[in-house]
């Protein structure tokens, strides 16, 4: 797949792009397979809902498991990221959100760019996410929300940003990854984007792919239906935006520190 002329710029001015089931239902079999395998692993990269027993995310897996090392150099999906950013590219965060039937939390309303620039010392969103469904998306299992445009606001350097409450939570990479954000946005600066510029939830069967720009405001809310609901993310980074790493690392399960550029595999 090569993206056109005209997907790339819906890309620009929506800060996203949705294409329906690029991948077959046998490729969804063979990743679904890959993550049931995993899921059971207690790993480092293995994040826990606050129940402290529901899987909220694994991180990492593209470096210790075949099919997703694949899937990242999958032309598809590397090539367009490429494209877009105009850019060689690594893979800067590799992650699988379970948001589980009957117990999956919530995303709150965030940017993504604002946590690899505070936390990571990126030097700037020279980055985009590749988000595959590994289940159906419907209105009943949490689908991600967005504010489409938004990504041109920059609300981080307008001082727009404010931090939730971390509850309880030490101030570590697990506020991060939580569903008590560190960086989320508050509800006027949602009231008031959302308004102006409307907000979409892309739906679709599995093997559907969504790119997204690292400053799109997301969010997604708690999955109290009985559908699961696996989104696979892969973040890629150009090449020239390398962090600075300045401070204590986040763990590299959650931030690679390869960054050799990523070659496409054969079709
Ligand atoms: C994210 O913000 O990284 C993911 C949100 C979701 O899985 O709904
Ligand atoms: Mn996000």
């Amino acid at each position: 797949m090569k993206l056109t002329q005209e997907q790339i710029e819906y890309y620009g001015e929506h800060g996203l792009l949705f294409i329906l089931e690029l991948f077959s239902t046998k490729e969804v079999a063979a990743m679904q397979a890959a993550v049931e395998d995993l899921i059971v692993k207690d790993t480092p990269g293995r994040i826990l809902e606050k129940d402290n027993k529901t899987v909220r995310a694994l991180h990492g897996c593209h470096t210790t498991t075949e099919i997703f090392d694949s899937l990242v150099r999958h032309p598809s999906l590397l090539t367009s990221a490429c494209e877009i950013l105009n850019s060689d590219v690594y893979v800067y965060q590799f992650k699988i959100n379970f948001k589980a039937a009957f117990g999956g939390d919530l995303w709150p309303w965030h940017q993504d760019f604002v946590f690899w620039d505070r936390e990571d010392g990126m030097p700037s969103p020279k980055a985009l996410n590749v988000a595959v469904f590994l289940d159906e998306f419907n209105e009943f299992n949490g689908p991600m929300y967005f504010i489409p445009g938004s990504h041109k606001e920059s609300l981080v350097h307008l001082g727009q940003i404010e931090s939730s409450e971390v509850n309880g939570q030490k101030n570590d990479w697990k506020s991060n990854v939580s569903a008590a954000l560190k960086y989320s946005l508050g509800k006027e600066t949602i009231a008031k984007l959302a308004n102006e510029k409307g907000l979409v939830a892309p739906k679709g069967p599995s093997g559907s792919v969504l790119f997204f720009h690292c400053n799109l405001v997301h969010g997604s809310a708690p999955n109290i239906s009985p559908y699961d609901r696996r989104l696979l993310i892969i973040t890629y980074n150009s090449i020239n935006n390398i962090p600075s790493f300045k401070g204590k690392p986040r763990p590299e399960f959650l931030v690679s520190r390869d960054h050799t550029p990523l070659q496409p595999l054969l079709d």
